[in-house]
């Protein structure tokens, strides 16, 4: 039977209700794999997993990357070490027990500082704050086709140097050095517009725009044209604002889309488990063969 869905936008993310991942089967995970390579965001509900089920679901995408050991730790679900745990709850003596805290997570997409960067990443929501604490998607497909020829012309042969420095609350990742020259901050490039790998389609690769810049322009060149692409990648045309449920399980392609996420009440509990898939692909420039 097909799988049922609805789409979340006209442009993307696609709405799963009905579907028990606890249980799911090879040719379901076949269905739902190729409706997420066409909406690049799925939303599955009201699943009542445990963490081994959801282990288990993740690794039907590939193999999984264990979290980033950061400053304060690595922080997996305990007895998991391959899961995430992305939480401002603390223990008894203060330590976090989990990553991000409460606050805002600036758009990007994960760990694109990786010359192979994570394929794919999946929340699954535990516990959620009354407001705020909500997760946006922006799809670079859709970016891209809205830029005028032009922009594109240009941009197709520029690369990209991601960051390294920071993570995505602002904060220094660890073994790094604190460096607000885009110029000469720790990176890897990638070019801008890029081949999702296994659709052939066209998509923007952006990473963060903190210490963002385009190799061989002058630093206000890059400034300008990065704003101006920025200003496209994060438009609300093609964008997406997801209000979480307690079950739901939110799947995103790294490569297709970027996200962030709202600040929440300090006083209230977000709690949520991640898997991450390890990088398959260093993202190709359009028209180069990928590396498999
Ligand atoms: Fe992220």
């Amino acid at each position: 039977m097909a799988l049922q869905f609805s789409p979340v936008t006209p442009v993307l993310g696609a709405l799963i209700e009905g579907l028990d991942l606890a249980g799911i089967t090879q040719a379901q995970f076949d269905q739902l794999y190729a409706l997420w390579m066409k909406h690049h965001v799925l939303v599955l509900r009201d699943q009542v997993l445990t963490d081994t089920q959801f282990e288990r679901f993740s690794g039907m995408l590939g193999e999984l990357d264990p979290p980033p050991n950061q400053g304060a730790g690595r922080k997996s679900v305990p007895g998991h070490p391959n899961l995430y745990v992305v939480s401002n709850r603390k223990s008894g003596s203060g330590e976090p027990l989990g990553a991000l805290g409460d606050g805002e997570a600036q758009w990007h997409t994960d760990m694109s500082y990786l010359e192979r960067p994570p394929f794919a990443s999946m929340l699954w929501s535990i516990e959620i704050p009354d407001s705020g604490g909500d997760t946006s998607f922006a799809s670079m497909p859709e970016a891209l086709l809205a830029m005028p020829a032009d922009l594109v012309a240009r941009i197709e042969r520029l690369d990209i140097k991601h960051d390294g420095t920071y993570d995505s609350g602002g904060n220094v990742r660890k073994g790094m050095a604190a460096n607000d020259d885009p110029v000469y901050s720790v990176g890897t490039l990638h070019p801008i517009v890029i081949t999702q790998p296994e659709t052939g389609e066209r998509t923007l690769y952006l990473g963060r725009r903190r210490n963002a810049y385009i190799p061989g322009l002058s630093l206000a060149e890059s400034e300008q044209l990065l704003d101006t692409i920025w200003g496209y990648a994060t438009a609300p045309a093609v964008t997406l604002t997801h209000r979480w449920r307690v079950g739901d399980v939110v799947l995103w392609n790294n490569l297709t889309t970027m996200h962030r996420r709202d600040a929440f009440p300090a006083d209230q509990f977000r709690t949520m488990h991640r898997s991450q898939i390890k990088g398959r692909y260093v993202p190709a420039a359009a028209g180069q063969k990928e590396a498999a």
